[in-house]
């Protein structure tokens, strides 16, 4: 059954929530487009499969711009960007084939879209004339249309492809799909949004023994969490929340970061992101940090962000200023410490692909741990010790200077 609550032939309006969603949508995908295409200079072509799973009409009650219309003006507006500042620097001019899968169980909605992106597409091929772009259109349900799409994305031979699941707050979308993106294909991204009270309705249908053991130590019982929704702005809940998800979650992708969106009467939906590369979780944390209004986190700081006892500690992190300013005190504790748990030395990419895993911390602040701790050495493949932030490359050694200041990770073997 498609759910209703998107009235979009009458205009649907576009609630806080769906806004501040679309504007961390838009700032990833212009990122991701500026990591893809605008480091190399002899790259001469990148092919790209975009789809919107539950893409709605494409346009809300006063006109604003719906995810498939954001896609395409941010491809079309961020190659422009990317080609220009190419052509400064003297790089190769890059051929571009982008295609773009438009999905919405509601036929009025898939209808109204043709209309909506018609002139969108029409501004696409005046700004980019040499850019191929493919749009295809379906009204199906996304848990039938799965496998259709995987076929056609496969017989295409994409690789980067990156999936928007807007699923109108239910659980339309089960974990296997999203395993099964990341697996099918090597660089693939999915977002995920969904409400926290389907999501908790369906996982205590499934484990209520494991919901409870999550939310337990904040003497809930099944029937208060049953009723979790009501109480989500409480902090402590909203990092338990954020747990559950992380939990259920993050065996899905190597790299989750399963933050909600904020808003100011409580923390009710959430935006995941899933990656196969720690490059994309990077850049995510980065546009969670741009955006420090719409999200929240309950959690510790630092490389372990989400490996926390919640009814023991944690503190609310809303990526702000202040929050990276405490954060960064105990990043300059945590680095060295994750280095030692590899011996001394550790590769930059190594050390990348591990801490990624758990952290929302911000690039910046990672970087300047490394630079900033007096037990940090940075050494170039040719021996070399790097002075500078941003000269340092992946595979770069982080290596543990001899004497160190304030730790040790101690055998965990010795009898005494
Ligand atoms: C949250 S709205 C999409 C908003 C849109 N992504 C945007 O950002 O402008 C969710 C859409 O999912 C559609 N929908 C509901 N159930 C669906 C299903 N099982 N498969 C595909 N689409 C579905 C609804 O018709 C609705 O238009």
């Amino acid at each position: 059954m498609v759910q209703k609550g998107y009235d979009w032939e009458n205009g649907a309006p576009l609630l806080d929530h769906t806004a501040r969603k679309l504007k961390v949508l838009q700032e990833y995908f212009a990122d991701y487009l500026r990591v893809r295409c605008g480091t190399v200079p002899m790259q001469g072509k990148f092919r790209l499969a975009v789809v919107d799973g539950f893409s709605g009409a494409g346009r809300y009650s006063q006109g604003q711009a719906g995810s498939p219309l954001v896609i395409l003006e941010t491809f079309q507006r961020t190659m422009l960007e990317i080609a220009a500042k190419r052509a400064v620097e003297g790089f190769r001019e890059i051929e571009l084939e982008f295609y773009l899968v438009l999905n919405d169980a509601d036929r009025r909605a898939t209808a109204q879209l043709r209309e909506n992106l018609e002139p969108v597409r029409a501004a696409f091929h005046d700004a980019l004339p040499t850019a191929k772009l493919h749009v295809e259109f379906e009204s199906v349900r996304f848990a039938n249309f799965y496998p259709d799409v995987k076929a056609r994305l496969q017989r295409g031979r994409f690789n980067n492809v990156l999936f928007n699941l807007d699923q109108c707050g239910g659980t339309h979308v089960d974990k296997a799909t999203i395993i099964d993106i990341l697996a099918t294909f090597d660089s693939a991204e999915v977002f995920l949004t969904f409400m926290i009270k389907p999501l908790v309705a369906f996982l205590s249908s499934q484990n209520p023994a494991l919901l409870l053991r999550r939310f337990g130590h904040l003497g809930m019982t099944a029937t208060d969490l049953r009723d979790l929704e009501g109480v989500i702005s409480r902090k402590e809940w909203l990092g338990a929340a954020e747990q559950l998800v992380y939990h259920h979650l993050n065996t899905a992708g190597t790299y989750t970061s399963p933050f909600s969106i904020h808003n100011p009467s409580g923390w009710r939906y959430w935006l995941v992101h899933f990656a196969n590369s720690p490059r994309a979780r990077q850049v995510y944390n980065d546009i969670l940090h741009a955006n420090s209004n719409a999200q929240a986190h309950f959690g510790s700081l630092g490389l372990e962000m989400l490996a926390y006892d919640p009814s023991k500690d944690g503190s609310l992190y809303l990526f702000r200023d202040e929050d990276r300013a405490r954060a960064k005190v105990k990043l300059l504790e945590d680095v060295p410490r994750a280095i030692a748990t590899y011996g001394d030395a550790v590769s930059v990419s190594d050390f990348y692909r591990q801490i990624y895993r758990q952290t929302a911390a911000h690039s910046h602040d990672i970087r300047a741990a490394i630079f900033e701790s007096p037990d940090i050495q940075i050494l170039s493949r040719t021996g070399g010790t790097r002075k500078k932030a941003h000269t340092i490359r992946p595979d770069d050694i982080l290596r543990l200077s001899d004497q160190r200041s304030i730790f040790s990770v101690i055998w965990p073997f010795d009898k005494s």
